[in-house]
């Protein structure tokens, strides 16, 4: 008998995805792993997240033959290599209040037979994950989110391709830059968490980093860059993570309106800190905002590595019927911790400790 198991990849996409997927198919199927695991695996792509346990119709052909992928090795054998998510993913909620599809999941999972579920998400995604747990789900996480907001690992995929890509698009913004003698307000995505920024920030050495742990003045941003002009720079580097918001003001918002899990559509914070910065010291100001750019392109190597960790650490907790908790990454080492606890809190940037709230950048001294 085969344990049937199906995978899906749910919330927003980031590099890594894949890289999980591959490595989740390559030991479950690797044959000389049976005797060790005592078992046998199958594995099902569930294409879109959970959208595809809502809308599929296991009672007909055609339909699970769009929503559901058998997995193979020949079929994800070039997979780690690439970016986002093969096998689709949604911003879908089975429990949004509006309208509850959760039991119709239940079903669909019985009907297909799907013994347990790996599911490869973030803090939403891997809410609605806990949930069907609760309900009797075998579930297994696997962490993933640009943001890094997920508390109990130290380590969410996708987190280091879009601090790369951050840096990248930093050193290209330099050289514009400086040839204008112009201040560049950068944005990057991070939600509530300034994860992004703030390694984004160290790795690509911006002058001012302003997180949303943080609420920046306004006017000490603009005090900042004179200082540096004065000192003879050419030219500076502001990234904002896009949750910031000024002191005293509300949050910034260029786009109305929440996704299926109460979230704000974030973004613009940067667009109002270059109109007041071109104000307040009469600087020329660009703004650029990263936005999915961070999420696009190729896996970094770590993110490969870190894929390969936990896929091959995915198939060994259904082994070990270690469900309801996710993988992570501790000290060095892979570990796994119940999702509920996961989700008890967001992974926030600790101010104190990180953070210099005087010149809004990292902190000068590591010990
Ligand atoms: O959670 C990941 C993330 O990239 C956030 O940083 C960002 O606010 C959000 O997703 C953007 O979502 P969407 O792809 O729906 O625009």
């Amino acid at each position: 008998m085969k344990t049937r198991v199906g995978v899906l990849s749910a919330g927003r996409d980031c590099p890594g995805i894949n890289s999980a997927i591959h490595w989740f198919v390559t030991s479950a199927l690797d044959k000389d792993l049976v005797p060790v695991r005592g078992m046998m695996f199958e594995v099902l792509g569930i294409v879109d997240g959970w959208k595809g346990l809502m809308e599929v119709k296991p009672d007909k052909k055609e339909s699970v033959k769009n929503w559901i992928m058998p997995l193979d090795k020949e079929i994800v054998r070039t997979w780690d290599r690439h970016g986002g998510t093969r096998l689709g993913t949604s911003v879908s909620n089975p429990f949004d209040p509006k309208k509850d599809q959760s039991e119709l999941v239940i079903e669909n999972a019985k009907k297909l037979g799907l013994d347990a579920v790996v599911v490869i998400g973030g803090f939403d995604a891997l809410g609605v994950a806990y949930k069907f747990f609760r309900e009797g789900m075998k579930v297994v996480g696997i962490p993933k989110t640009i943001d890094k907001d997920l508390s109990e690992t130290e380590y969410t995929l996708g987190f280091d391709s879009a601090v790369n890509i951050i840096t990248q698009d930093i050193d290209r913004l330099r050289i514009t830059a400086g040839s204008h003698s112009r201040i560049f307000i950068v944005e990057t995505m991070g939600r509530k968490a300034g994860w992004l920024a703030l390694e984004g920030g160290e790795a690509s050495g911006a002058a001012i980093i302003l997180i949303p742990e943080h609420d920046f003045v306004m006017e000490r941003v603009a005090e900042l860059l004179k200082i540096r002009k004065k000192a003879g720079e050419r030219y500076s580097i502001v990234l904002v993570s896009e949750g910031s918001k000024p002191r005293g003001m509300d949050m910034v918002l260029e786009r109305r309106g929440q996704d299926g899990f109460g979230n704000y559509y974030l973004g613009g914070v940067g667009g109002f800190i270059a109109e007041q910065v071109e104000k307040m010291a009469g600087m020329e100001v660009r703004y650029v905002a990263l936005r999915h750019l961070q999420r696009g392109g190729t896996p970094t190597a770590y993110d490969r590595r870190m894929g390969r960790k936990f896929g091959i650490g995915a198939v060994d907790m259904i082994a070990n019927e270690d469900f309801g908790r996710m993988l992570a990454w501790k000290q060095g080492e892979v570990a796994t911790v119940p999702i509920k606890k996961a989700l008890e809190q967001l992974n926030l940037v600790n101010v104190e400790k990180f953070y210099n709230t005087k010149d809004y950048r990292s902190r000068d001294q590591v010990l």
